[in-house]
């Protein structure tokens, strides 16, 4: 069976973006899978300095915080589920610092997360989901990753914490998107 880590880039725990993991996850536990969800927003982070270090120190990044415990989780993963709100029609700091440093990372250490399924997640109010996805898509794309897809695109019509569970297409998007995530676990096998 897979192992399947979720992160979590909203500072609002029980939020929004904390639910729409969760419900990913337990349609994918339900197949007999392994689950983690990590909690990233919220907490203070740095972007890429640019210094190189992963380059020569490979694994580590310079910066000696919680993305150095997170990363090699994301290595013993065999799928990632990068969840963010919407803000300003992008992704939190958090998720964005965690994208640049892990990116370098996998990419030094020869191409860490290749073949892993990657899928990205994003509640919004109103607009600006669809970028944040890409977002978390291009991380993936770009790191030799597979990216399944949903019912529509993995976003949540949400404001605020709790709403997630009114919108019955987000929550038929997620669960489906866990039900893909475990199926393609298992072609992959
Ligand atoms: C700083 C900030 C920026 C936001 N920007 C947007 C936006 O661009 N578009 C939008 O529709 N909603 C925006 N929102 C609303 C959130 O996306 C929405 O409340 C979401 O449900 C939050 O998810 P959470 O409960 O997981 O934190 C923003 C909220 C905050 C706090």
């Amino acid at each position: 069976m897979g192992k399947i880590l979720a992160i979590n880039g909203s500072p609002r725990k029980g939020g929004n973006t904390e639910r729409m993991l969760n419900e990913v996850l337990s349609a994918a536990a339900g197949a007999g899978h392994e689950t983690e969800l990590y909690q990233a927003g919220g907490r203070a982070v740095r972007g890429c300095l640019a210094c190189g270090s992963c380059e020569t120190n490979l694994g580590r990044c310079a910066t000696d915080d919680w993305v150095n415990e997170l990363y090699p989780k994301m290595k013993a993963a065999d799928a990632l589920v990068i969840g963010s709100p919407t803000y300003c029609a992008d992704l939190t700091p958090e998720i964005k610092a965690i994208l640049d440093r892990c990116c370098f990372l996998a990419m030094n250490e020869g191409r860490s997360l290749s073949r892993k399924i990657g899928a990205g997640v994003s509640a919004v109010r109103r607009a600006g989901s669809i970028h944040a996805i890409d977002s978390i898509n291009h991380f993936f794309l770009v790191n030799d990753m597979v990216v399944p897809g949903s019912v529509y695109w993995a976003m949540s019509v949400a404001l605020e914490p709790g709403d997630y569970s009114g919108d019955g297409e987000g929550v038929e998007t997620m669960r489906r998107l866990g039900e893909n995530i475990a199926w393609l676990l298992e072609k992959l096998k």
